[in-house]
Order: structure tokens, then sequence, then C-alpha cells
């Protein structure tokens, strides 16, 4: 089974759906571990009642730098013999060396339709340009801040009165689905980059699996 990582801070509903997708069958992954930075994250509780073996809050506090911190968290997902890690409302920019040491085996949701609108608040940053269309988009995560090669997206239209809650309500169900298919699709089907483009493989083929 491919054992993922997930990384969240927040609410985790992200995280919710992959679980529940990986406990139907319908997404062939093993949530190994999940890391958060906070302590009170609802991520935490969701990871505990479903039973995912290794639920860790990792204070930064307890680090001297960012590169400290991710070395701790590395380290446990080194343990965990985890394939992926899967960003999920992770707040925290990730160090150059934790990039380097996962390249191309992080991947992370945004709330819009990049390289439209990155950045921390990409629902409300849409919305204040105007923006007709949003979605989501699922990508690799390197050196840019949410500007990895993208992986896959889906469109939700703004509409006149929505608000930032509203219109992010409408893009996390776009998100729930998209999710646990493109990890799905990452594990059953690979890809090569070709530059900044992701091109699935055609067949099957593991040839991006870290050696463990
Ligand atoms: C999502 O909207 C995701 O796009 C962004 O953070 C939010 C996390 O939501 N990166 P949740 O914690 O999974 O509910």
């Amino acid at each position: 089974m491919n054992k993922i990582a997930v990384m969240a801070s927040g609410r985790g509903t992200n995280l919710k759906v992959i679980l529940e997708a990986a406990a139907k069958g319908k997404c062939p992954v093993e949530v190994a571990l999940v890391i958060s930075d906070k302590s009170d994250a609802a991520a935490l509780d969701i990871a505990r009642e479903a039973g995912v073996p290794n639920v860790l809050y990792i204070d930064p506090k307890d680090y001297g730098d960012r590169t400290a911190f991710d070395a701790a968290c590395a380290a446990h997902i080194d343990q965990a013999e985890c394939e992926w890690i899967v960003l999920a409302g992770y707040m925290r920019i990730l160090s150059s060396a934790f990039v380097q040491r996962f390249r191309n085996h992080i991947i992370n949701i945004h709330p819009a339709l990049l390289p439209a609108f990155p950045g921390p608040d990409g629902v409300g940053d849409a919305l204040a340009h105007g923006a007709k269309v949003s979605g989501c988009t699922v990508h690799l995560v390197d050196e840019a801040l949410d500007g990895g090669p993208i992986l896959g997206q889906v469109t939700v239209p703004v509409l006149d009165d929505d608000t930032r809650d509203s219109l992010h309500a409408r893009i996390q169900e776009q998100e729930h689905k998209l999710y646990p298919a493109m990890l799905k699709k990452l594990v059953e089907q690979g890809f090569e980059l070709d530059g900044h483009r992701v091109i699935w493989n055609r067949e099957p083929n593991f040839v991006n699996r870290l050696s463990w």
C-alpha cells in the first residue's frame, strides 16, 4: 500500500475525505502519519478517531528555525516510510532542504486556480479582484510559494452575492472530490515532468518511487 503522510494545521476536512476514500477502497493509500504544527487542530482529532497509527503535534517553538522543525518532521516521515507528503491546510512554508529531500513527492491543494491568486488568502484575493471563475488546484510543491507543477484543477463560478465564506464552501466541495481523485491518479498512474508540465503516464508506472 502507498503510505502517505498528511500535514495539516486546521480543520482537516481534506484529511477527512482522504481517510474516508482510503477506508472505502476508493483511494489506494494508507495514511500512516499525520503531523500538525497546531496543538488544537481539528485535523489531529480526525486522525486519532480514524485510527491513524502515528498522529503527532510538533511544536515549532521547540526548534530553532524552520529547517530544524522540518528536519524533525522529515525524520518521522522517514520512520513511517511514507512515499507521499500531502499538505492539507498546512500553513507553514516548507524549508528548501525539506522540499529537496522529498522533491516531487509533496503535494498541496490551493483554493484558487493557480497561477492566479497564490498565497494564504486565495479565496479572498480572487473575490476582491472580481474574478468570475475560481476553483481549486492540486500541485506539486517546489520552492516557489504555490508555484509547483499543476496536477489537476476544478473550476467554481464566483457568484455576485458570494462572500469569502460562501465561495470557500463551494470550492471546498470540489476540493473534497479533487484531492482523493488526484492521490489515486498519482499512486496508480504516476507522471513525468516536462519542464513545469505534469504529463500523466499512459501505463501504470512507479519510476518516481522514493527508495526505502
Ligand atoms: C483548503 O481550502 C485548502 O485549499 C487550503 O486550506 C484549506 C484547508 O481546509 N490550502 P481543511 O483544513 O482541509 O478543511
